[in-house]
């Protein structure tokens, strides 16, 4: 079964207790956490304080996804304000390896994420230190986009390196995740499904959840 991590991006952020507690009570297994700095995507989201907040409600590990320049800066600030999964871009990490090393010595799960435009083969050399590798299904920076079709096969390449690479890293995809993509994604060798827009307009977004983690 797939595991489930609905995007509190697309929560209401007056009323983020609603919706954590929403969460706390359905299939979700983790809570998906968009850091957004306007640098290395055209758009801000929240940062330490805010996360600091929804971690003393969730009863869910949190899945931190830093889009953000020079992460870093700041791994140990995220670890302090509750990141259980700390995932950093592989366009914004110049040292990628040593950091890789830094979240898993602060005893955090370390993912890399990657953008539509990057080639799976990129990752041949970090795979095997992974817990996640994040496949962005959309150019990230904004909730509610379209879901690139190229994922896909994005998804069978990135389950043959990691099997190439005796990696045990989970495959997660973000982005324009929902109905009509999500049992091919799992097919292709998905694990986790990040879905923000696609849970929280929904009427019934416990439904969602369980309907996407019933696919597989
Ligand atoms: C995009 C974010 C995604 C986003 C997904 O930059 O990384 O996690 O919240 O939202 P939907 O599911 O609406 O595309
Ligand atoms: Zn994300």
């Amino acid at each position: 079964m797939p595991i489930i991590a609905p995007s509190i991006l697309a929560a209401d952020f007056a009323n983020l207790q609603a919706d954590i507690s929403m969460i706390n009570e359905s299939a979700a297994d983790w809570i998906h956490v968009d850091v957004m700095d306007g640098v290395f995507v055209p758009n801000i989201s929240f940062g330490m304080p805010v996360i600091k907040a929804m971690k003393k409600h969730a009863k869910k590990p949190l899945d931190v996804h830093l889009m953000i320049v020079e992460p870093e800066r700041y791994l140990e600030n995220f670890k302090e304000v509750g990141a259980d999964i700390l995932t950093v871009h592989l366009e914004a990490s110049t040292h990628l390896h040593r950091t890789i090393q830094q979240i898993k010595a602060l005893g955090m799960k370390a993912g890399v994420a990657i953008n539509p435009h990057t080639s799976i083969s990129l990752l041949k050399d970090i795979a095997a230190d992974l817990d996640l590798v994040c496949l962005m299904s959309v150019n990230p920076g904004f909730g509610g986009q379209k879901f690139i079709e190229n994922t896909y096969a994005k998804t069978s390449e990135l389950a043959a390196l990691l099997k190439a690479t005796k990696s045990t890293a989970k495959i997660e995809i973000d982005g324009g995740v929902n109905q009509d993509n999500a049992a091919k994604l799992i097919a292709a060798g998905a694990d986790v499904l990040v879905a923000g827009n696609f849970v929280f307009s929904a009427t019934n977004p416990k439904e969602v959840m369980q309907k996407l983690k019933a696919l597989a």
